[in-house]
């Protein structure tokens, strides 16, 4: 490289420190608590100077932060919206203040895809979609079909949406699973044990239940148990994230189906902040990993599992 009009100019190239505005959803589950140390840590092993945020799952307070950023004019931006719609106002400023966004793990239901540079997260359609396959290949040799009622995150956020509609598509798919009932159980254990209450009262005949994260299946858990439902045999349970706890749960015979969400883009993140900083260009997507654990893969990788 040198100083021609084509190369890059190292002379005009931006000096440090990068500044990066970030804004969590909250720490409404343990996958939730490890996105955030997976970005503090990152961001200090790269020596990028991180502004954090905690929203508590409350809009106005995402905003208000992202905001700040703005007024501090920060090098990027990056959040993980705690819903899907209302961000076109704050981004188009971000936008016009010159300052790049990034989207972490959920996505926003804006048409207009100028107001964010690149998204960076898991794909929770596959995640519906392996959820629904896994737990059908149980019930292959049923002559009957299969009750599932569904245990919701937080409503109008993407891995609601997009957990839901993925396992429903395999599930009209293969023909067995047969969504009867939903209730949203916010993500949290306690969550996950009220809408299973309710599930329950008004579907004594359920045979599996979908718990769109670990939280609210392990939440199902005590619930089934208490009404003789045996979970993990006669009511078998899928869920995503595949926290320690929720590995743990396939250990201990209480799930059956743990798909992979991964909470660990710190890197990632960094490596994109740092290639905006410096006016490279980014992917629009970048996507997260994913597998399936159950018992045996499950009790493999319990003892390197760091959250
Ligand atoms: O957006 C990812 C989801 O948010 C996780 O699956 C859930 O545990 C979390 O709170």
């Amino acid at each position: 490289c040198g100083d021609d009009d084509e190369g890059f100019d190292i002379k005009n190239a931006p000096t440090g420190p990068i500044v990066l505005g970030f804004s969590q959803v909250g720490s409404e589950s343990g996958w939730r608590l490890a996105n955030t140390k997976s970005i503090q840590k990152a961001a200090e092993y790269r020596d990028i100077q991180l502004r954090f945020d905690n929203a508590e799952g409350d809009q106005e307070r995402q905003i208000a932060a992202l905001q700040s950023y703005i007024d501090a004019r920060v090098s990027v931006i990056a959040f993980s919206p705690v819903v899907e719609s209302g961000w076109d106002g704050v981004l188009g400023r971000a936008r016009d203040a010159g300052i790049p966004v990034v989207l972490t793990d959920r996505l926003i239901d804006s048409k207009d895809e100028s107001l964010y540079v690149c998204s960076i997260g898991a794909e929770f359609v596959s995640e519906g979609n392996l959820a629904a396959l896994y737990l059908g290949h149980d019930y292959v040799a049923a002559k009957r079909p299969i009750k599932v009622v569904e245990i919701l995150g937080t409503p109008d956020s993407t891995p609601t949406k997009q957990r839901s509609e993925g396992f429903a598509a395999t599930a009209a798919k293969e023909k067995k699973l047969q969504v009867v009932d939903q209730e949203t159980g916010n993500w949290s254990k306690a969550g996950g044990a009220a809408a299973m209450r309710k599930l329950l009262r008004r579907n004594p005949d359920l045979d599996a239940v979908f718990a769109q994260n670990d939280e609210m299946g392990l939440g199902a858990v005590p619930v089934l148990e208490e009404a003789g439902r045996e979970p993990g045999n006669k009511t078998r349970i899928v869920t995503v994230d595949a926290t320690k706890a929720g590995l743990q749960g396939l250990v201990d015979g209480k799930l059956n189906y743990v798909v992979e969400c991964s909470p660990v883009i710190g890197n990632l993140l960094m490596d994109v902040v740092v290639d905006l900083f410096h006016g490279g260009s980014v992917n629009k997507r970048i996507a997260s990993e994913k597998a399936v654990f159950n018992k045996q893969s499950a009790a493999d990788a319990l003892p390197d599992r760091p959250y």
